[in-house]
């Protein structure tokens, strides 16, 4: 009785999970605008050049950073996989690069840089820009789209992020993620000749 509850459990769970790598990116239309929303987890690989699968490398220090509280002036480049799904070996949908650079004197406080590169399903190579304020001490970030190439030319939106799982010993997290764009792909840009 009890092998057949657990094995019925894994099957329910087996089928949303599959449910939710299916759908990790949903549009709606609303009128002459697409809204479009995204889910999905960002891995973090931060323990440093000693780790073979490092994603993350510090790339500047200012002349204060090594005594400031809040690594002021120090600047990460970063090329995180993006899985629709929390396992990091499940199936890549996407990468996030860019660069966060520590920009508080008070509080830690990450200026983001980040670029959201699709590399699966029907927007495939598609991008969005995402560009602001994080204050690391928030348990629900939220930083503005700031636009978007192909599929998402025009895009504008926000996204929120929380912190899925930390492990400091490997410096290892995983972030997940809801980005909400508007696009109006049939928006007249440029009717000269
Ligand atoms: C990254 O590599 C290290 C060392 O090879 C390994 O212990 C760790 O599990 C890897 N991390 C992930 C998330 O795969
Ligand atoms: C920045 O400073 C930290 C702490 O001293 C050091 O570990 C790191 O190597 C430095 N990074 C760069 C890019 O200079
Ligand atoms: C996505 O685009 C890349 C580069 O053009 C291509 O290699 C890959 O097969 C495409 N994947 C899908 C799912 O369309
Ligand atoms: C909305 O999305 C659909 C499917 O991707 C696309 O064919 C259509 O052109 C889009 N419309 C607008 C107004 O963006």
């Amino acid at each position: 009785m009890k092998n057949i509850t657990i094995g019925l459990m894994l099957r329910i769970s087996c089928l949303l999970a599959a449910a939710a790598a299916s759908s990790w990116v949903q549009t709606i239309t609303k009128g002459n605008k697409n809204i479009t929303k995204f889910h999905f987890y960002v891995h973090n690989l931060d323990g440093g050049p000693k780790f073979p699968n490092t994603t993350v490398y510090g790339v500047a220090n200012a002349s204060i950073t090594s005594t400031s509280p809040t690594n002021f002036g120090h600047i990460d480049v970063f090329d995180d996989r993006v899985t629709a799904e929390a396992d990091i070996n499940s199936e890549q949908v996407a990468r996030v690069q860019g660069t966060a650079a520590y920009a508080g004197l008070q509080a830690f406080v990450i200026a983001l840089n980040m670029n959201f590169y699709i590399t699966s399903g029907e927007f495939n190579r598609s991008t969005l820009g995402m560009a602001g304020h994080i204050t690391a001490a928030d348990l629900l970030r939220e930083v503005p789209m700031i636009g978007g190439t192909g599929a998402f030319r025009l895009a504008r939106g926000y996204a929120d992020s929380s912190i899925y799982s930390i492990d400091l010993a490997t410096g290892y997290s995983v972030l997940e993620y809801k980005i909400y764009v508007i696009a109006h792909s049939d928006e007249v840009v440029w009717t000269g000749a």
